[in-house]
């Protein structure tokens, strides 16, 4: 069994890699030399303006921030840092009101404490004119990182007050080392040329490309080029369609496997993988009993997901679900 299923374990965050190789200093974030200065030179100075990071996903704006605050406050940084994804709070109010409550007591370690906003281009123009208010508000106690994708859908207003720091998708020498030290630490062997392939396959951004590695790795610790592919290539109905009916023929650890590398790779929410599946449950070549016990255990599963669950918790314990149904369903047909 692959190691990171081992022991019928669940995958936690760090046996994720792209977690477990978060660049953690300054010299970890590759291809940004100009950016990583520039932070450095703050962090330096014990002082920054507000911050403006774009540019595209997987590139290493929440790995940068996340560097800047463990290097500005040390041991205390999380009662210093918040961090919020403007697409996940519902609307700019309650992004002023976790901002109040975070910025009403002072930082005993600093003049200062800093709060990350995550896809800030999310917010509509009214809102970050109401953000913008914010940040003029507290800005005697707090700095904003504020991070996005594209920096034309953030008003100017916003930008003038910001150092922006543009960060570029990452070229191949850049790609080449972080392989290369994921390759070493994890005991990978690398085909001859397969940076070019995992280049072309990341398309410059790296979460995608350390995914992709980890997900080559569960089948094999050799890297080639055909592995890549196999991996790569998207063909989500026919996989998911596949997990279905591994679970319900009782062979939970390929589906469970299937299911990981899919939600890696594919980088499929557990939302659309929950859609996929009710989709194809009805084509089935199954009893119609078993169909509807099915779509409801998927409306349970879904109904979690929305209230914030773990995903793969719970879309784990669906193919369990599955499962049992299976099994409980050959015993009835006996
Ligand atoms: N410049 C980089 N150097 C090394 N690894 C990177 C870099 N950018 C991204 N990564 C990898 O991708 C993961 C996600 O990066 P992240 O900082 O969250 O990207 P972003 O916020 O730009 O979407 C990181 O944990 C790390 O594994
Ligand atoms: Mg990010």
């Amino acid at each position: 069994m692959p190691e990171i299923l081992a022991a019928g374990g669940f995958l936690s965050m760090s046996e994720i890699w792209t977690e477990k190789y978060r660049p953690r200093d300054f010299s970890d974030l590759y291809g940004q030399e100009d950016i990583v200065a520039r932070a450095e030179a703050f962090v330096k100075e014990k002082n920054m303006p507000h911050l403006m990071f774009t540019g595209p996903a997987g590139t290493g704006k929440s790995s940068l921030s996340l560097i800047i605050v463990k290097k500005l406050y040390g041991g205390d940084w999380r009662s210093n840092y918040l961090e919020l994804n403007a697409s996940d709070e519902r609307g700019i109010d309650i992004v002023r009101q976790k901002v109040k409550d975070f910025a009403r007591t002072k930082s005993l370690n600093s003049n200062f404490k800093i709060i990350f906003l995550d896809e800030a281009d999310a917010l509509t123009r009214e809102a970050q004119q109401a953000l913008r208010r914010t940040m003029e508000m507290f800005t005697q106690t707090c700095r904003f990182i504020l991070s996005c994708n594209y920096s034309s859908k953030i008003i100017d207003p916003i930008q003038s007050r910001c150092a922006v720091f543009r960060f570029k998708q990452l070229d191949k020498p850049a790609i080449e080392n972080i392989v290369k030290n994921i390759a070493e630490k994890e005991g990978l062997k690398l085909e001859e040329n397969i940076i070019y392939d995992l280049f072309a396959a990341s398309e410059g951004d790296c979460r995608r490309l350390v995914n992709i590695l980890q997900a080559s790795a569960v089948i094999s610790k050799e890297i080639t080029s055909g592995l890549i592919n196999q991996i790569t290539k998207s063909s989500n109905n026919e996989d998911i369609k596949s997990i279905i009916e591994n679970s319900l023929n009782g062979n939970f650890t390929k589906a469970k496997e299937m299911l990981l590398e899919i939600m890696l790779i594919q980088s499929l929410q557990g939302a659309d993988i929950i859609k996929s599946i009710m989709k194809i449950i009805p084509n089935l070549s199954i009893d119609d009993k078993l169909k509807v016990r099915l779509i409801e255990k998927c409306g349970e599963t879904e109904f979690r997901l929305v209230e914030g669950s773990d995903e793969f918790i719970q879309l784990e314990a669906l193919l369990a679900s599955f499962a049992i149904a299976g099994y409980k369903e050959k015993a009835r047909a006996q």
